[in-house]
């Protein structure tokens, strides 16, 4: 019998009374596993080998896991330190315990979630007692996480994976084991003699002007075999999330602003009614920029009317600050902290022409913010920015486009709470619900455009307006609680890989 050379070397290998799995096939036969698997495969369907199926659960202990096996579980070091305290005979204060545990940043939150869960002691109003009875030698979670780190695990209980599953200290992965014996038409075959016959993986140039495909015998494709796993470039899902966004509110009838990341206090503040000596316009919480330091020259028939309206007010009963207004303070050039500068910069008509009511912009862009970083605080982040200009507009146009936009992602639990903006009035700010703490995130702020705003902007119908934070929508989509986890070196590979963006 003739066989493509794959075929041939793997029934040659197999045996009819041993069972072989596509590993040591691979091993014997010197092929890629792959290749092997399209053989079997082949073979298998011309009735030369079976093949049998089973699937194979590996357990592996994560990093985190294996500093515990290292360290001592966090709720088994505070034991220890809390029983060293005395904590058996009388009650020791918290932070006496943790810090003599040596149990540090997540590891201490850790170790008291699990503590009492455990019954290593009792945790209450920043006190903890330790059960001179319990056992740490025993712990059946530090045991099987040794046993599976040394390679000694064998028979281990369901509910003990499970629990260290939970806490990431342990995955699960699952794959095919297929073994192969030869049947008996198979071993008939290899008993008269197996011819190997080249075959051809790929049509060539070649192959066709030398006329040789004719005669060529071609390698099936197998469509089904295992095939290795490659972790290839991906878009990373904070960019697919701005994409998913900006379909929605182009289907909902928005056109997209775009505009300068480094711009003019003026578009960023002033045209917002922002006074000058407001606190977010001092050095610390702006990123100015050092060259250039100043715009060269701004729209003077606007810098007239803002100038007038941050003085005086705007209509026959405005106050304005009556504070020092400077023009020169409001060339200088910042890191956009909003992108409602982009706003301002559309509704004046200085970007793309005046505008006649109804109109709907958005833009997903980054803004620049110098906070503290922390889980839900970056230094950069995207700002969902948006406004609608019609006439007659209410809260309800305001509440019912947030509903609808944040319905598009699954999010239906959006709360609205009154907020303060000098450009805004009413001002509301939003939050969601964290699917997984439960807590209330601020995920934007919002409200009705002043006519302190809109009168130097020579608008004269309503505007409603908003900043969504991307990231924190993000949160609320994904469940993940520290936003580094998808920027930076702290980010968690594995979510950024498999997490699909589904809207
Ligand atoms: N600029 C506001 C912020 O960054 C968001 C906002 C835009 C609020 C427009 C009201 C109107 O928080």
């Amino acid at each position: 019998m003739r066989l493509p050379t794959a075929q041939a070397a793997v029934v040659q290998t197999a045996s009819a009374d041993e069972a072989h799995s596509i590993a040591a096939l691979a091993d014997a036969t010197d092929l890629p596993p792959e290749t092997v698997t399209g053989a079997v495969f082949e073979l298998e369907d011309s009735g030369l080998v079976a093949v049998t199926e089973r699937t194979e659960e590996t357990l592996s202990v994560t990093e985190e896991g294996e500093t515990y096996v290292a360290d001592g579980l966090p709720e088994i070091r505070l034991y220890e330190a809390a029983l060293e305290a005395g904590a058996d005979t009388e009650p020791v204060q918290m932070g006496q315990a943790i810090g003599a545990s040596g149990l540090e940043g997540p590891e201490v939150n850790i170790a008291l979630s699990n503590y009492a869960r455990k019954g290593y002691g009792v945790i209450d109003s920043g006190e903890v007692t330790a059960d001179p009875n319990a056992d740490p030698g025993s712990d059946p979670e530090a045991g099987a996480l040794e046993a599976l780190v040394d390679g000694s695990a064998d028979a281990l209980e369901a509910d003990i994976l499970e629990s260290l599953e939970r806490r990431g200290l342990l995955e699960r992965s699952e794959r095919t084991i297929r073994t192969v014996t030869l049947t008996d038409e198979g071993v008939t075959a290899v008993a008269k003699g197996i011819e190997t016959a080249e075959t051809v993986g790929q049509l060539t140039p070649e192959l066709l002007t030398s006329g040789e495909w004719l005669d060529a015998e071609f390698a099936e494709y197998n469509v089904e075999a295992d095939a290795e796993r490659r972790e290839g470039g991906r878009v990373h899902i904070l960019r697919q999330t701005a994409e998913r966004v900006k379909d929605t509110l182009v289907g909902m009838g928005f056109q997209e602003m775009d505009g300068p990341h480094a711009d003019a206090d003026f578009w960023i503040n002033d045209c917002l009614f922002m006074p000058q000596d407001h606190p977010a316009r001092t050095h610390w919480d702006r990123f100015a920029l050092e060259n250039p330091t100043h715009i060269d020259e701004l729209p003077a028939d606007l810098v007239e009317r803002v100038e007038r309206a941050h003085r005086e007010g705007v209509g026959d009963d405005g106050e304005g600050y009556h504070s020092p207004w400077s023009e020169e303070f409001a060339r200088a050039i910042a890191l956009r902290g909003h992108t409602t500068s982009l706003s301002a910069r559309y509704l004046s008509g200085h970007e793309i022409g005046d505008l006649e009511p109804p109109q709907r912009y958005f833009s997903v862009e980054k803004v620049y913010r110098n906070d503290t970083l922390d889980p839900t605080h970056l230094l950069e982040f995207f700002q969902i920015e948006g406004w609608v200009m019609a006439e007659d507009l209410s809260v309800r146009d305001l509440m019912g486009t947030f509903e609808e936009f944040y319905a598009q992602f699954g999010i239906t639990d959006i709360e609205f709470k009154p907020h303060y903006n000098p450009y805004t009035e009413p001002s509301f700010e939003l939050f969601g619900t964290h699917p997984t703490t439960g807590e209330l995130v601020e995920i934007g702020n919002s409200g009705i455009f002043r006519p302190e705003m809109l009168e130097p902007l020579g608008v004269d119908c309503d505007v409603m307006a908003w900043g969504l934070a991307l990231e924190r929508l993000l949160m609320l989509m994904y469940g993940f609680e520290d936003i580094r986890d998808i920027h930076g070196t702290l980010c968690d590979l594995q979510l950024l890989r498999e997490t699909e963006v589904t809207y």
